[in-house]
């Protein structure tokens, strides 16, 4: 195919024009005040990318949520009801009680209640689980994402006119967030007739630098990076992340003149060959011509019985077959791996079976590198994105932690806290300690012994821990928190894997007898009320990550117990350097 020089008409978008529904801008304070007294609803992250990408025109020649006829033959048939090709239903769903009767106009709001639209409702029809997810998922199986999630959706589904007052606002990576016509205007000033696009929800790394660049070369065109950066599989590496990858791929190791990265706001289904086609359709309309499609392509992982929900090729096929008929022409490729011999990547099916072949799956990337601090090799990934990556996941030893003492006043809590923290910072972690006393004297000053009390300042502390952990320090909360419930709820707040929970097992009469600061004998006088133990319950943990005995143990060794769990999960690393033992002469 002949580069041309000047500048190219590219193809005209699916369905032959591009939507564009937002309203002009000096009508948009008039339309919001007249919004405003409307009835409206909050539409779900989903809702909010599938709005977005229906008022630019990603989805022509859709421009609204589906209505009952076009919902029935896309499931059925991949088809509207005009017998255009749309494999993917779009719908709105909303409960029963829900605003937005047939003949009603609606406010759709986001999730900061700015109302992004208007609908007229037309329709309101009620939908099948197990029609919608045998038809277009293939199966009714909760292990599929979208399955899972639609079992939370409203009974009915509402469609009608929109009129888009504003966009969903971003502010992240804002110059890469084109939509479908500033898209096709820089595709058609880089000059290329051929544009091949590539979907991705992971970080780019060397065998998708390989095939984006094979396909460039094979369709002598412009390569169109179009990463998702709006609902993808649950556990994907964060947008942010994925997008720093790609930037800097592109900057550093393509051809300039031959490469456009722009994001898509487009929330993924997982519906493998279906979804497939709506990319290829997606992509039309943002000016590309051809689309790569390899192995697995939006594949959701295995279903309930452990089978991949679709084969590794299906997508291929689908795409093959209604190439034409969307004017996009797929761009296949078989599996590729990596020769180490020979230091280069080849198709699996053009690769000897004796021959040596290298890969490191996504969880291995997680685990046996990220995790420990070991770097990935570079015939997998470039330095730069190791190095990103490296940033977005720290080694275990670098990650945050909420290290949470329960238990009766006086069994040692304090005391065991104070010391572990020296043995951390010995091994080189950060610790900010929230000991309830002193909590209680600065920002929980004011609040009681009742119950709502103690459990609003565990819950503060909670915050505050979850905060620590999420920037990577370790938090050591000692604290009575008697009760199991609350506790549970820090333990969410905080994340399961990030959290211990040590239970200071010290019977009631030692702690009484001990009396460090002479509490049990007022409360006994009478002149405490709720105080723990005596006239207030102590719930003890069921299944706490430690259960210490501070009755019998010092709290040093209590303490080192507890280094020991956590070196054992990771969170601190053992050094290598052991001191001489003390006076042996060996
Ligand atoms: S997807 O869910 O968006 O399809 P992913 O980002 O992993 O997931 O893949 C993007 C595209 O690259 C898909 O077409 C996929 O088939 C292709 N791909 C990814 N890895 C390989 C590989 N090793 N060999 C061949 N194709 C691949
Ligand atoms: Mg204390």
């Amino acid at each position: 195919m002949a580069i041309t020089q000047e500048k190219v008409a590219l193809i005209p978008p699916y369905g032959g024009r591009l939507i564009d529904l937002m309203v002009a801008a000096e009508r948009v304070n008039a339309l919001t005040a007249y919004a405003n007294t409307l009835p409206s609803i909050r539409l779900s992250s989903r809702a909010l990318c599938d709005l977005e990408l229906l008022a630019v025109g990603a989805f022509s020649p859709l421009n609204q949520f589906m209505g009952e006829a076009d919902y029935r033959q896309v499931c059925a048939e991949m088809r509207l009801t005009d017998g255009t090709l749309f494999p993917i239903p779009i719908v709105l769903d909303v409960s029963a009680d829900a605003p937005g009767e047939v003949g009603q106009e609606i406010a759709l709001r986001d999730k900061g209640n700015r109302i992004l639209a208007i609908m007229t409702v037309e329709e309101k029809y009620a939908w099948d689980i197990q029609e919608l997810a045998t038809q277009v998922i293939g199966r009714n199986d909760v292990r599929h994402p979208l399955v899972a999630e639609m079992h939370r959706w409203g009974d009915y589904f509402i469609a009608g006119p929109l009129q888009v007052i504003q966009l969903p606002p971003h502010y992240d990576f804002k110059d890469l967030r084109l939509t479908p016509q500033q898209t096709r205007a820089i595709l058609e000033r880089q000059g290329h007739q051929n544009v091949v696009a590539f979907q991705t929800r992971n970080p780019l790394h060397r065998v998708h630098e390989e095939l984006t660049k094979r396909a460039t070369q094979a369709i002598d065109g412009t390569l169109l990076l179009h990463p998702v950066v709006g609902m993808t599989k649950p556990g994907d590496v964060d947008h942010y992340t994925r997008v720093r990858t790609y930037k800097a791929l592109t900057a550093r190791y393509y051809d300039q003149d031959r490469v456009t990265l722009a994001l898509l706001p487009l929330a993924m289904r997982m519906a493998g060959p279906r979804e497939a086609l709506w990319h290829a359709i997606i992509r039309r309309n943002f000016g590309a011509n051809h689309l790569i499609v390899g192995r697995d392509h939006a594949g959701p992982g295995k279903d309930s019985s452990g089978n991949p929900f679709y084969g590794p090729y299906d997508a291929q096929d689908i795409v093959m077959q209604y190439g034409d008929e969307i004017g996009v022409t797929m761009v296949p490729f078989r599996m590729l791996v990596y020769l180490p011999d020979e230091a280069r990547y080849e198709e699996i099916d053009k690769v000897p079976n004796d021959a040596t072949t290298a890969s490191i799956s996504g969880t291995q990337v997680r685990e046996e590198y990220l995790q420990k601090g070991k770097k990935l090799p570079t015939w997998f990934t470039r330095p730069e994105v190791a190095e990103i990556l490296a940033e977005t996941y720290p080694p275990r030893h670098r990650q945050g932690c909420c290290i949470w003492f329960t238990g009766l006043s006086g069994s040692g809590k304090s005391t065991t806290a104070a010391i572990l923290t020296h043995l951390l910072e010995e091994h080189g972690r950060q610790v900010t300690l929230l000991d309830g006393d002193v909590v209680r004297t600065n920002f929980s000053q004011g609040l009681g012994f009742s119950k709502e009390d103690r459990d609003t300042n565990i819950r503060r502390m909670g915050f505050v821990a979850s905060e620590i952990v999420r920037h990577g320090g370790i938090v050591i909360c000692a604290a009575v928190s008697p009760y199991r419930a609350t506790r549970n709820e820090v333990r969410n707040m905080v994340g399961q894997d990030r959290y211990a929970e040590i239970f200071m097992d010290v019977p009631l009469e030692v702690c009484e007898a001990r009396d460090t600061k002479g509490l049990y004998t007022r409360a006994r006088r009478g002149e405490l009320v709720g105080f723990t133990g005596v006239d207030a319950p102590y719930e003890p943990p069921r299944n706490p990550e430690m259960r210490v005995d501070g009755a019998y143990n010092s709290a040093e060794v209590n303490a080192r117990l507890i280094l020991e769990h956590l070196t054992t999960r990771g969170f601190v690393r053992v050094e290598e350097y052991a001191p001489p033992a003390n006076g042996s002469a060996e």
